[in-house]
């Protein structure tokens, strides 16, 4: 239990003083189970320090006693606890579980305020823990003015975080591939980093967030990684028991060639009997050891990983077999569909990366288990800056799906640069694939988008998954700003409706306003201004209207317009003397934009329809074409890139204002100056490299008459 101790680590979104207004209140606690054992702990630390009291009986022993009816500020209570003291009694009847047909379900919890007294009610304690976290976001307006009677479920009942965490150092990802925040929670050359305190504080932050599932492992297994479903899996279990107070579940990478790999069977194809008993009785160990295990993830047939292509079978017969062995212990399977060929010829303009996933998987829609999930990243490319969403997401009815993002700020800045997600996700969550009004891409992966007809257990969603950008990092994520994203990947995946610059303020509320002194406003207007739209800007010095990569090849950091332009990647921009872009239209080229139902499908279509932000996406277009906004397309290659570096160089300035003012610890002021500086230095890289690459290609210059190289 860590509530109110020194850490040893910055504390995220979960500082001491977050805990200040339950601290100093009277709580009641009424249930059992461990996940209210550990709602009682929070309670006790906050009150240790603020001194409050909470009291934590069982039902029956209350009844019995008949003691303790308060009076109470605050009561948590599970719904089967029995009766309340009176101030919350006549409150919990309202809005207790009875309320609703459908109780709160598993997760869910019911808050309101009357009469000076807070009531959490929950039906399963993983509710009342939830609960906790919601009224420690409320701070002091929990025990203000009445709360009218809200019930809060989870629209995603799988919210996931994938480590991309080696346990062998890798000789070139490194202890965590595409990690920017050092070393792993979990592994560091090959052994369990037995650092116990900070993997339960870390589950602390993620239930604060309403994660409720992570993976311990990359989902490239390579060397040891291979064992930990084996003879390693005591290191698994190990973390699992760190983390399941906080209702948090591990999940497990595998490597699909296991049996193979691992010298036990001649073969992986997922058809031969001996193959698939083999993952039945890991299956069985791995439960008979971690009775919440979650269930495995794979990377199959992709980037060089073994899957069930090499025996001839599809990746439904791949997936089914592992989901049949996990079955009847209630595991998932997320099978990822990040498959393309890696191995393309740039000649060869008939391929198109882009289609990729959707040529592989919609022919296999109806034909995976129900405890199979389809994860799918959120474009159709990479995780870029600025990119359509998936037209997989809109293709599968019959299929359990997942929407992936990639906290770990691979191409959007590796931690050294601010670029708050939220909104980028926020846009895919809200997506509309079939036109205003219909489904979105939310309701798809909470499963609440069809009519339920679809069998194969495409109702009850594949939720959120998102790659995390956490190291053993004093702060975590080694921008401390890079916090944000983690934070509101929870709450996105618990409340996707949410607007993501209200999470920020949130998030800056928890994590900085309670113990700023002097002015926490002009605290909170500086992030909000060095936050909000740092996406944006990102985009606006690095890669333009959707065109997507031009990084360096290999770590993926800074500008190298033609780096993958001649490579076997995938990824080009097809940029000459006339113009730039990927022309994926059904008339002339890749047929893409076929891919997504109407009105997308016309809409990427045609020029005149297709949105600015996404027009190299789609189409192949002169430098002088005319974009929506009214500029050419190279002007608007200048002018947003010179608009970037301003951007930033007002961050800068807004920064080092703070640290006069005093108003953040001066280790973590110092951080974030440090980082804002690279962000510049790089800024200003991107700006004169990609500028000069478009004046020398198109020999246009810049209508501003701006210095270009
Ligand atoms: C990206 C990334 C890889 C990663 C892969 C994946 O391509 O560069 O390091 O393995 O995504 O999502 O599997």
């Amino acid at each position: 239990m860590s509530t109110g101790e020194p850490t040893r680590t910055h504390p995220a979104w979960l500082p001491v003083e977050a805990f200040r207004a339950i601290g100093s209140r009277r709580t009641l606690v009424r249930g059992t189970g461990a996940l209210v054992d550990t709602v009682r702990d929070e309670v006790a630390g906050a009150c240790a320090r603020f001194g409050g009291t909470v009291t934590h009986l069982p039902a029956e022993q209350r009844q019995r006693t008949g003691e303790h009816d308060g009076p109470y500020d605050l009561v948590f209570a599970l719904g089967t606890a029995g009766p309340l003291p009176a101030g919350a009694a006549a409150l919990a009847a309202e809005i207790g579980p009875g309320s609703e047909p459908d109780g709160l379900g598993p997760e869910g919890f019911a808050v309101a305020r009357r009469d000076g007294v807070s009531v959490v009610l929950a039906d399963e304690p993983a509710g009342l823990l939830h609960g906790l976290f919601h009224v420690v976001r409320l701070g002091a307006a929990a025990f203000g003015a009445d709360i009218a009677v809200r019930r809060h479920r989870p629209a995603m009942r799988l919210r996931l975080v994938s480590h991309w965490d080696n346990v062998d150092v890798h000789p070139v990802m490194g202890q965590v591939e595409r990690g920017y925040a050092g070393g792993s929670i979990f592994w560091r050359d090959g052994a369990p980093r037995r650092d116990p305190d900070r993997v339960r504080d870390y589950a602390r932050l993620l239930a604060a967030c309403g994660m409720n599932a992570l993976t311990v492992n990359n989902v490239n297994v390579h060397g040891t990684a291979t064992r930990l479903l084996t003879d390693r899996l005591d290191d698994v279990a190990a973390i699992a028991d760190l983390v399941r107070p906080y209702g948090i579940r591990v999940h497990l990478s595998v490597n699909f060639a296991a049996p193979f790999v691992l010298g036990e069977l001649p073969s992986a194809d997922p058809l031969d009997d001996d193959v698939r008993a083999w993952w039945c009785k890991a299956a069985a160990q791995v439960y008979e050891r971690i009775p919440d295990f979650g269930g495995f993830m794979v990377k199959a047939d992709s980037e060089g990983q073994p899957g069930p292509a090499r025996y001839g079978r599809s990746h439904a017969d791949g997936a089914n077999m592992l989901a049949d062995a996990l079955a009847p212990f209630g595991g998932i399977v997320h099978w990822r569909a990040f498959v393309y060929n890696h191995r393309q010829d740039w000649r060869d303009r008939s391929t198109d990366r882009a289609r990729a996933a959707y040529d592989h998987f919609t022919p296999l829609d109806g034909r995976f288990r129900e405890n199979v999930v389809l994860q799918v990243k959120h474009g159709p490319m990479d995780f870029q800056v600025r990119e359509p969403v998936s037209p997989v997401l809109a293709a599968m009815p019959n299929t359990r799906l997942a929407v992936e993002f990639q906290a770990t700020q691979e191409y959007t800045g590796q931690q050294r640069h601010v670029c708050y997600l939220g909104p980028c996700w926020s846009e895919v969550l809200r997506f509309a694939p079939w036109g205003p009004g219909g489904p979105t891409v939310a309701s798809v992966v909470a499963g609440s988008a069809g009519d339920g007809a679809g069998d194969g257990g495409a109702s009850a969603g594949g939720g959120l998954v998102v790659v995390s950008n956490v190291g053993d990092d004093r702060y975590w994520t080694g921008h401390p700003f890079a916090q944000a994203n983690l934070y509101v990947a929870g709450r996105l995946a618990w409340a996707p409706d949410l607007d993501p610059l209200a999470v920020l303020d949130e998030w800056i509320e928890l994590t900085f306003t309670p113990s700023a002194t002097g002015d926490p406003e002009l605290l909170r207007g500086t992030l909000h201004a060095l936050l909000d739209d740092s996406w944006r800007t990102y985009e606006r010095y690095t890669a333009p209207l959707g065109v997507g990569f031009m990084v360096a090849p290999g770590d993926h950091y800074g500008p190298d317009v033609d780096g993958y332009e001649y490579s076997r990647w995938g990824t080009y921009h097809f940029a000459d003397r006339y113009g730039v872009g990927v022309d994926r239209t059904r008339a002339t080229g890749t047929g893409f934009t076929g891919q997504y139902p109407q009105p997308w499908a016309d809409r990427y279509e045609f020029l005149e329809t297709c949105p600015d932000e996404l027009l190299l996406f789609f189409h192949h277009v002169p430098y002088q074409h005319v974009l929506h906004s009214g500029s050419t397309v190279i002007q608007h290659v200048y002018d947003t890139r010179f608009a970037g570096v301003e951007q930033v160089v007002e961050m800068v300035r807004r920064w080092q204002r703070i640290g006069t003012a005093g108003l953040v610890d001066p280790a973590l002021h110092a951080r974030v100056t440090e980082r804002l500086a690279e962000q510049l230095r790089s800024a200003e890289e991107w700006r004169d490299k990609v500028n000069t690459y478009f004046l020398r290609k198109s020999g246009v210059p810049d209508a501003h008459g701006r210095r270009i190289y």
